[in-house]
């Protein structure tokens, strides 16, 4: 058994994470996370407490940082500012916690000589054109779009070079795009699904023939696991479930799935920059690694995600009313 630290452990992918680890592992999980306003301690209710604990507080403070480094063996790095629209009203959180923040953690796993795992994402290659055969590989050369994906392509490049330079022990993992519970109603899929529960018309951006690459956050669990545990020291690992749609699809399969007429959605304004394509090819961590994903079934995974937020209005309702009325002073 080894103890883990998990920064961002009680926001989407992050508590997703902890969840699994706790079920699936014999390991120590301590979560630290600032609780900003996507992270809710909701998500990481019922775990066991002999195996867990939950420490309040900022991946950029260095002297707490320093302190739970010393206790772990390993440290799994989700914390980080992560919805583009936000970034793109108010890019300066994103600089501290993206940039300053894994920059922190880096000096403490540097100085105590612990694992690092850094979780970003495919949005650092830019995006591709809708024909394209050629999917994001490890070597893609960077060209992030948003204040966003800038700021995690830095924050890669920054664990590259502690790796370098350093001899830090860490590798990176770049995945696509996740759905699953506990996802803020910020983003795409969970802000459709409540709209329809709230009686709100779904928004879709633009024409939305924008593609993303889905995949379960249950899958992306067990790959940064897998990378974690059986990983190549410096290696970065694309993480993806050949879960290619495009954004109009998506929101017509949810309308049916929740029984509305497919077209009861309103086109708003396009995001700025919005990038048109991302797809992984993630036979590397396949091949190499072994892992492969569960949820292969979209529509099925798409269901229960319907069902969760069906079921856990008290986990979302609170979140609803400022995430819309944050979206209605930007048109969207
Ligand atoms: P999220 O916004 O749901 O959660 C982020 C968590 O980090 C929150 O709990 C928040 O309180 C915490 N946090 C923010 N700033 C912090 C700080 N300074 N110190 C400590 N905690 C802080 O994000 P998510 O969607 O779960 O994404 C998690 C990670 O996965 C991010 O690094 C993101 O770039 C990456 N990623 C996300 C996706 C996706 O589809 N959502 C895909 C690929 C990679
Ligand atoms: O690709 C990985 C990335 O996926 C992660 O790095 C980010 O942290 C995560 O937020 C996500 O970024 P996107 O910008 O792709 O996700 P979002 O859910 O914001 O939007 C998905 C698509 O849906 C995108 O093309 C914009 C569109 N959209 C979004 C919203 C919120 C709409 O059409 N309508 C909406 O209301």
């Amino acid at each position: 058994m080894s103890t883990l630290l998990v920064t961002g452990g009680a926001g989407f992918i992050g508590s997703n994470f902890v969840h699994y680890v706790l079920e699936n592992t014999e390991h120590y999980v301590i979560v630290l996370d600032k609780l900003t306003y996507a992270g809710n301690l909701n998500s990481l209710e019922g775990l066991p407490a002999n195996r867990f604990e939950f420490v309040h507080g900022d991946i950029t403070n260095s002297d707490l940082v320093d302190n739970l480094v010393q206790r772990v063996d390993a440290v799994v790095h989700y914390a980080a500012e992560s919805h583009n629209d936000n970034s793109l009203v108010d890019p300066r959180p994103f600089l501290d916690t993206n940039i300053v923040g894994t920059y922190t953690l880096l000096e403490a796993v540097r100085r105590h000589n612990k694992r690092f795992h850094h979780v970003s994402t495919d949005e650092v290659y830019g995006d591709l054109e809708l024909d394209d055969p050629n999917k994001f590989t490890s070597t893609t050369p960077y060209n992030p779009s948003s204040p966003y994906s800038s700021t995690k392509a830095a924050s890669d490049l920054l664990v590259r070079a502690w790796v370098r330079s350093f001899g830090v022990q860490a590798t990176i993992s770049n995945c696509s795009n996740n759905y699953g519970p506990y996802q803020h109603v910020e983003k795409f899929i969970p802000r459709q699904i409540t709209n329809v529960l709230a009686g709100l018309t779904p928004k879709l951006y633009g024409t939305g023939e924008n593609v993303r690459d889905w995949i379960h956050a249950d899958d992306h669990s067990s790959a940064v696991l897998t990378i974690l545990n059986n990983g190549t020291i410096g290696e970065t690992y694309l993480i993806g479930a050949d879960g290619e749609r495009n954004n109009k699809d998506v929101i017509e399969e949810i309308l049916e799935i929740m029984g509305q007429p497919r077209d009861a959605y309103e086109h708003v304004i396009d995001r700025p920059g919005h990038d048109l394509r991302y797809a992984i090819d993630s036979s590397r961590l396949r091949e190499e690694l072994g892992w492969t994903p569960k949820y292969v079934d979209f529509h099925q995974g798409l269901q229960s995600t319907v069902q969760w937020y069906m079921d856990n209005e008290a986990w979302w309702g609170p979140q609803k009313q400022a995430t819309e009325t944050r979206y209605a002073e930007q048109g969207q």
